[in-house]
């Protein structure tokens, strides 16, 4: 195992005190979760997935981005972060999020369902980085785009110890390995690469091969 990958199963010992860094209102400063929501252009009605979704940060915005026709999967290995969600989800009245209980190496999403993949601060947990990519790039609609926010390799104010982290390079190269080429980048987040890449499309052979392998 590579060092700053799947450097454990995720398990914080002080439950409640991630609970509250994940939910500081304070986050927003730095994190600017409407501002990315922008950036990606996160319609009603679409489908999406919050891979590592914690106790919902992300999740709720988005939730609130798709609306009531709209759906969003809420994916974590943690029952406690699920469970935490799910009492919000209630407390809240929202109805269009489903908690996904996921397994380390596998996000556990219908195939084919979602237009956007969001992995937001998770990466590192993952064993196999491209393996676990390319199960998720499984997930996406023909045209889907996935998304990986994550923290720079260097000391910043807020993140995890450096030696934990991946790069946006060791990032973007797992993400060829699975088959995906970066498609847009938003460089506005102080402390975290912010990469989009989609599935690269099979080049169509030329229309005059097509016309004599026909004849
Ligand atoms: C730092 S938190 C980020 C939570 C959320 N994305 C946010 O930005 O508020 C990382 C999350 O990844 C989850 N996680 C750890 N290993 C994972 C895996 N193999 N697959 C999916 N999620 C995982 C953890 O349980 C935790 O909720």
């Amino acid at each position: 195992m590579r060092r700053g990958r799947g450097h454990d199963r995720f398990r914080p010992k002080d439950f409640e005190a991630f609970v509250r860094r994940m939910l500081d209102p304070g986050r927003d400063r730095w994190q600017q979760p409407a501002r990315v929501l922008r950036a990606l252009r996160v319609r009603p009605n679409a489908v999406v997935a919050d891979i590592g979704a914690g106790p919902g940060y992300f999740t709720l915005r988005l939730a609130r981005a798709v609306g009531p026709r709209g759906h969003v999967y809420a994916v974590d290995p943690e029952p406690r972060s699920l469970e935490r969600l799910r009492r919000r989800l209630e407390r809240l009245g929202v109805r269009n999020v489903t908690p996904v209980l996921s397994r380390g190496d596998d996000p556990h999403l219908p195939a084919g369902a979602c237009d956007l993949v969001l992995i937001i601060d998770t990466y590192h947990h993952f064993p196999d980085g491209a393996a676990f990519l390319r199960r998720a790039a499984g997930a996406l609609k023909p045209g889907g785009r996935l998304v990986g926010i994550d923290f720079q390799k260097r000391e910043t104010p807020v993140g995890p110890p450096v030696e934990h982290r991946v790069a946006r390079e060791e990032f973007l190269r797992d993400a060829r390995r699975a088959g995906l080429a970066l498609v847009a980048e938003h460089p506005f987040l102080p402390y975290q690469y912010f990469v989009v890449p989609r599935p690269r499309t099979r080049r169509r052979r030329p229309l005059v091969a097509a016309t004599r392998a026909a004849r």
